[in-house]
């Protein structure tokens, strides 16, 4: 695992945006695989940034995002969807059928989740996956449990989840109560992963994530296992970490 620590946010940020830029310039029809949250914010604007200048393109890159809630319309402001065409897909030269989200809107949810999967596979796997961190150690909406979730399905939030998301919304009760997420197994099939973390509410996860146990009780931990991660965190974020 490589770490990178930056002084903050913006740092962290830009660096970020730093290996999307490399990986766009290295295969410009990579496959993105996207995160949604306060935690990539600063990197998709990099990236609109440097785009908006010229200085990279989406126009053959494809994207699949982690998740999305269910019962919420695209145009629905708390979506994901609509949530990744504000932040960065109405913004650079990707093509919009180029970019998919989970349906939280399918009828039949586990079939959708197949169907996601399937996606997935046809576009020949993720080639650089970028991820946030719960405070719960989840990634995706995979939630602390007994076992490592495999593939894309439906979850239940967990109430903190619903809690610390909550801020999005005008009242908790808003907060959708399931999502549509790609497992761990999804997840960890992705050539290169990439993680962000900044602040100091995610210093306690982080050391756990990348240096307690691997167990589905801090999901994030099973990054461990992947050849290929690099975790790039503030130096709050870092704080609890003992690193030379
Ligand atoms: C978002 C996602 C979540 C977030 C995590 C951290 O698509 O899958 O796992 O990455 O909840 O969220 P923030 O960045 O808001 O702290």
């Amino acid at each position: 695992m490589d770490i990178i620590r930056t002084s903050d946010y913006e740092e962290m940020s830009r660096k970020a945006a730093d290996l999307m830029e490399a990986q766009l310039r290295e295969k410009p029809d990579c496959v993105l695989g996207l995160a949604t949250g306060s935690t990539p914010v600063g990197t998709y604007r990099e990236l609109v940034r440097r785009a908006r200048e010229g200085l990279l393109h989406f126009s053959k890159a494809k994207t699949v995002n982690l998740d999305e809630y269910v019962g919420l319309p695209p145009e629905n402001e708390q979506s994901y969807r609509y949530f990744m065409q504000k932040n960065l897909f109405d913004w650079v030269d990707i093509k919009r059928e180029n970019t998919f989200v989970p349906d939280g809107m399918a009828k039949d949810l586990p079939k959708a989740c197949g169907e996601y999967e399937a996606l997935i596979r046809s576009l020949k796997g993720i080639d650089l996956q970028l991820l946030g961190i719960g405070h719960n150690g989840h990634i995706g909406f995979n939630e602390p449990g007994e076992v490592f979730e495999k593939e894309t399905h439906l979850v239940n939030l967990s109430e903190r989840t619903i809690k610390a998301n909550a801020r999005f919304f005008s009242s908790p009760d808003e907060v959708p109560r399931q999502a549509v997420t790609m497992g761990i197994l999804s997840i960890m099939r992705a050539r290169k992963i990439l993680l962000l973390a900044s602040g100091a509410q995610k210093a306690k996860i982080v050391k756990e994530a990348f240096f307690g146990p691997i167990t589905p009780k801090v999901p994030a931990s099973v990054l461990q296992l992947h050849p290929a991660v690099t975790l790039i965190a503030d130096a709050e974020a870092l704080k609890e970490c003992d690193l030379v």
